[in-house]
């Protein structure tokens, strides 16, 4: 959707989630999409890996332990398993969500719901539900976030906690996302 550039201007000043937009940003990196995610609200450009788009905002699609123990995107921990509604690409499973989500503790039935958020792109906005468990192999959703002072997202960190909350590795998380590098990065 083609935004004026004073419009996308407000957005970015009023997400958590900012884009740098120059004279030959393309129509393309200026639609987003939005993410609902554990009672937060996210914009991010639209095409975004999820698990890149979540830990930006200070998300994540990881719990407990997994935060730090977890394989950064290469597809084989599945702890990044998350059940979304909305668009995603590829719309099914990848070959490796195929092999990862059928190996325990993901199993059928409950694996059917899950996708991996580092094999997708945020293709619309999307809603999505992390359950318990360290793999999030459980069937308890996890509760909202607390409420964020500012910007709805919230700080880094999950909660609002700040620093390095979801991203101990730094830019080492998302070693394996081309598209993740930050423009200055590139
Ligand atoms: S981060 Fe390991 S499978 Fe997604």
């Amino acid at each position: 959707m083609l935004r004026s550039a004073q419009t996308y201007s407000k957005l970015s000043r009023t997400h958590s989630v900012r884009v740098k937009c120059d004279t030959t940003t393309s129509i393309a990196q200026a639609d987003n999409v939005k993410i609902a995610f554990r009672g937060r609200e996210i914009e991010v450009p639209r095409g975004s890996k999820l698990r890149t788009a979540l830990l930006r905002a200070g998300l994540t699609p990881h719990s407990e332990g997994a935060v730090y123990i977890n394989c950064r995107g290469i597809g084989s921990c599945g702890t990044c398993a998350v059940e979304i509604q909305g668009e995603v690409q590829p719309a099914s499973w990848t070959t490796a969500e195929q092999l990862r989500l059928n190996i325990p503790p993901h199993s059928a039935p409950g694996n059917q719901r899950l996708r991996l958020a580092c094999q997708v792109a945020c293709a619309g906005d999307l809603r999505l539900t992390k359950y318990d468990k360290f793999w999030g192999e459980g069937d308890t959703p996890l509760p909202d976030l607390p409420p964020t002072a500012g910007a709805a997202g919230g700080a880094a960190g999950e909660g609002g906690a700040g620093g390095a909350g979801v991203t101990p590795l730094g830019e080492l998380e998302f070693v394996l996302d081309r598209e993740a590098q930050r423009p200055e990065q590139r």
